[in-house]
């Protein structure tokens, strides 16, 4: 019989689900990927469904270990778009509404009004959170006012609630296990990062039920075993991370000080700060970057909400390129932008500004200004987003960044990772996998199964392609975030 010798990974994410298997090296062995429908019921709603989710999820799944053979699977990891609600029957296992996503807006009167109330400094001293729509909480009331008979049934204890990991859980282990991690639960703004437990106050807050909350387990953990009625096959669910912590996990960051910073839809950049939380001044985010082995570790977020849905902005709504690849050769083609900017505050501004009422902009047009030159303005953008979250982790922690390591699609841009070292004057890593989510999963599922005995072993394996170093004159460099700081004034509301 085959020895088992991989980690399979569901990386469920906010515009597709997939699957891959990992050799413990880190090394990817097969793959599987859908893409997920977006559902946009309303302005600013971003809903997906629950039932879509898990088809796919099983697809993928039930694909991968077709490809790689399940005998050579010895457990699985999860890792998932976070802060998406998604509550369902418990007898049924049906989902009483869509899931509501991340970047949906519709919490934002009740965050209004809980600002109003003062809220803002307790719901920071114990959730590390901002009050913003962003995080589960308001979704989750959302649904138990406006679902018809929705409350009632959760008073009652008949409902369950989880982000995307627990609902993905409760259906691999046929509705055994209801659980979460760490991770995840720091995300919902119910949770206490500092006792990683569910807070009664805030329950009382947003009006939750805790009998609807799930247990919130270590990332590497017994997460129980698969039901062979959905996947066919009995493996255990060992490790589990919100995706951007799943990163700092990929990304080997075990030290305080490391910093990663993942491209997709979004950016999300993480600095771990070790055992003790550090609350922000500069509006980051707090959150727990991850529990392992007993250990702790927290971490200050600085998250942006548009990086890579710029590009796919210029490619599906401008027209103005074919492919993202194309990128790199345009941005190439012109010496600079010529002073242009381009603000992607599509759906307001994340970090460190948290202005959801800003809208883009494109500035500095003049005749000369051509496709290359917004399309490099649009990947400048990117960089120069990153730049305002370190300036704000800098003055947080006073730690001094001395290297950034990068992960997720658009990273492959070497002309971007020039520009972000040139303008951050850091020294930027890229690793040989930058589908780092996935391997923080399967990084979690080995150390949970022993199949990786300890961090130290799962930091040898983080193995660097390419490094981009600095090579800007000092002068440039800040005459360009200038320019950028002039544009963000201009678009604030
Ligand atoms: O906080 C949202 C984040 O977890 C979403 O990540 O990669 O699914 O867009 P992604």
């Amino acid at each position: 019989m085959a020895k088992a010798d991989l980690i399979l990974a569901i990386d469920q994410g906010t515009t597709s689900t997939r699957a891959i298997a990992f050799a413990l090296s880190g090394e990817p062995q097969a793959s599987a990927q859908k893409e997920l429908p977006q559902i946009y019921p309303d302005d600013g709603w971003v809903e997906h469904d629950p039932e879509e989710i898990w088809r796919a999820t099983v697809e993928v799944t039930k694909s991968v270990l077709a490809k790689v053979g399940a005998a050579r699977v010895a457990a699985i990891g999860i890792t998932n778009q976070r802060e998406t609600a998604v509550v369902w029957d418990r007898k049924s296992g049906k989902p009483v509404h869509n899931a509501i996503v991340w970047q949906d807006r519709r919490g934002a009167p009740l965050c209004k009004k809980l600002l109003a109330d003062g809220l803002e400094p307790v719901i920071q001293r114990k959730t590390g959170l901002l009050i913003d729509s962003y995080f589960s909480a308001t979704k989750i009331a959302w649904i138990l006012e406006n679902v018809a008979g929705a409350r009632a049934a959760a008073e009652r204890g008949e409902l369950a609630f989880g982000t995307i990991d627990t609902f993905l859980l409760w259906r691999l282990t046929g509705g055994r296990v209801h659980a979460t991690d760490v991770t995840n639960a720091s995300r919902t703004m119910l949770c206490d990062i500092h006792r990683l437990d569910w807070d009664d106050e805030l329950l009382r807050v947003f009006g939750v039920p805790r009998s609807m909350l799930p247990e919130i387990r270590e990332n590497a953990a017994d997460f129980g075993t698969t039901d062979p009625r959905e996947i066919d096959v009995a493996l255990p669910v060992a490790g589990m991370a919100g995706d951007q912590q799943a990163a700092v996990i990929g990304q080997a960051c075990f030290q305080p000080g490391m910093i990663k910073s993942t491209y997709g839809t979004g950016c999300f950049a993480l600095m771990n700060t070790g055992a003790t939380p550090v609350l922000s001044k500069n509006r980051l985010l707090t959150t727990v970057g991850y529990k392992l082995q007993g250990e702790t570790a927290y971490a200050v977020e600085g998250s942006i909400f548009i990086a890579g849905a710029a590009v796919q902005w210029l490619r599906d709504g401008l027209k103005l390129i074919q492919q993202a690849g194309e990128t790199e050769r345009l941005a190439r083609s012109v010496r600079g932008t010529g002073g242009v900017y381009l603000v992607p505050a599509f759906t307001g501004l994340g970090a460190p500004y948290w202005d959801p009422m800003a809208r883009g902009a494109l500035l500095g047009l003049t005749r000369d200004t051509g496709i290359a030159e917004i399309v490099r303005a649009a990947l400048e953008a990117v960089c120069y987003q990153t730049r305002d979250l370190m300036s704000a982790m800098v003055a947080d922690t006073g730690t001094e960044v001395k290297s950034l390591r990068v992960d997720g699609g658009m990273v492959r841009n070497d002309w971007v990772m020039q520009f972000l070292s040139d303008l951050l004057a850091v020294p930027i890593g890229r690793p040989v996998v930058i589908e780092t989510t996935a391997l923080g999963a399967a990084m979690a599922a080995a150390l949970g199964v022993g199949l990786l005995p300890d961090l130290k072993a799962a930091a040898a394996n983080w193995q660097q392609e390419r490094l981009f170093n600095p090579d800007m004159p000092a002068e440039e460099r800040e005459r360009l975030y200038a320019g950028w700081q002039a544009a963000i004034r201009r678009i604030r509301s």
